[in-house]
């Protein structure tokens, strides 16, 4: 059985939506709801859509019933908090138990899906923050806020996300450990390469795209290495975290961890040049022209597709132009298993974005357009993929 648990923000009626998405996966669907949930929308909605009465008493015990809490925390496969209200994710963190769903929670043992739904600032709040971050710690699985139009009137980071992908990303949750056993190393974020002690050459990459992927695996079971450009993001709980700055740092760190691994996602946005020298002091403005001398940063991936092996190899391919093309010519000259291939020139996908709109290009040539996502929610699209390759050699679970 689905439970799904809804509190008291504006997103509620999106909730009857995810409820009949669940019902349509021919899932059995119990709804339980805060008090505050009601006053947005009636559990009559949800007993219409699920065939069954949405449960808000604490302390009502029907028929056959023993302990109500305890009988739905045992019968539930996973427990779907949409819209979770930063009041109910404050008390999740803390442990209080002053509702039906409070309580459930706590009692409960199987994966917990939090999809938090409020105003940017109160989102953004450290308080809030420090919650999300607890409650990871406990496990549960949070899909990040949507950006966009809030019910406040302003626009940001804090809508709930539509209830398509709230349902695809419990499905990726309930996929299970399917990396078990499995050692991946990662790369994300740009690579820095200095001028001089103040400046340096990068590029836009924040990091979203390859940390969603270090999660993901995390969230599967996999033992994760995150070898990371500076970026302004926390390193998943559970990946080892590598802080590198430039790409050569990059290049040392992975060539040496490189060995002890079954798969290889490269997600990072490494700089193809380096200033010729770094200055030892800071570069005065002492011309009115002056020119730069770059040299080229080794190939990181290139040099991985030569040492190969049984080991499987994912790319990414950041085009603006002639976007299939240039992805298979890379997947060939790497020596890819799979090559992710970013379009630029789509709104809503690449860099900074949430979102992304990927093609994945396999061995054989073969390109599967996937739709618009959220970038969690992508990376287990591109997991998804490439489980079968493990298999297929001895590194797989
Ligand atoms: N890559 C790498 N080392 C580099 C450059 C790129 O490991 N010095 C990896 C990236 O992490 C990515 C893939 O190669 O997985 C493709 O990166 P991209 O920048 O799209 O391609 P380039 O090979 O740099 O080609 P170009 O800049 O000509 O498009």
């Amino acid at each position: 059985m689905y439970l799904l648990g809804v509190t008291g923000g504006i997103a509620a009626y999106k909730a009857a939506e995810l409820a009949r998405l669940f019902v349509r996966d021919e899932k059995e669907v119990q709804v339980v709801m805060t008090p505050g949930a009601t006053r947005f929308i009636t559990p009559l909605t949800f007993q219409t859509i699920t065939g069954r009465p949405a449960l808000v008493d604490q302390f009502w015990v029907s028929e056959g019933e023993k302990v109500r809490h305890i009988d739905l925390a045992g019968a539930a496969e996973v427990i779907v908090v949409a819209p979770a209200t930063a009041n109910t994710l404050g008390k999740m963190a803390a442990g209080i138990a002053d509702n039906l769903l409070t309580t459930v929670y706590l009692a409960a043992r199987c994966p917990v899906v939090l999809v938090p739904s409020m105003n940017e600032q109160m989102y953004l709040h450290p308080a809030v923050q420090e919650n999300l971050a607890r409650l990871r710690k406990h496990g549960c699985q949070i899909m990040e806020p949507a950006s966009g139009e809030l019910a406040c009137g302003v626009s940001g980071k804090g809508r709930m996300p539509e209830p398509q992908q709230i349902a695809a990303f419990v499905r990726a949750v309930l996929t299970g450990k399917d990396y078990q056993g499995v050692r991946a190393l990662v790369t994300a974020g740009p690579t820095r390469e200095p001028l001089d002690p103040v400046r340096f050459i990068s590029n836009r990459s924040t990091g979203l795209m390859g940390y969603a992927v270090a999660r993901a695996l995390v969230e599967r079971g996999a033992e994760v290495i995150l070898v990371s450009g500076p970026t302004a993001l926390p390193c998943p709980a559970g990946a080892e975290p590598v802080v590198v700055e430039t790409a050569e740092q990059m290049y040392t760190a992975v060539v040496e961890r490189f060995e002890e691994c079954d798969l290889v996602i490269k997600a990072a946005a490494v700089a193809d040049y380096r200033p010729a020298v770094a200055a030892e002091q800071k570069l005065k403005k002492e011309f009115s022209r002056t020119m730069l001398e770059l040299q080229p940063n080794p190939d990181i991936l290139e040099e991985l597709g030569r040492r190969k092996g049984e080991r499987i190899l994912v790319g990414f391919a950041m085009e603006t132009e002639q976007a299939e093309v240039h992805a298979r010519e890379k997947l060939q000259r790497k020596n890819l298993d799979l090559i992710v291939l970013n379009d630029l020139t789509v709104p809503g996908a690449g860099f900074a974005s949430l979102t992304n709109q990927v093609c994945i290009i396999n061995r054989e040539g073969q390109a599967e357009n996937l739709p618009m996502m959220p970038k969690e929610l992508l990376a287990h699209r591109i997991l998804d993929r490439v489980r079968p390759l493990l298999s297929a050699h001895s590194g797989g679970a």
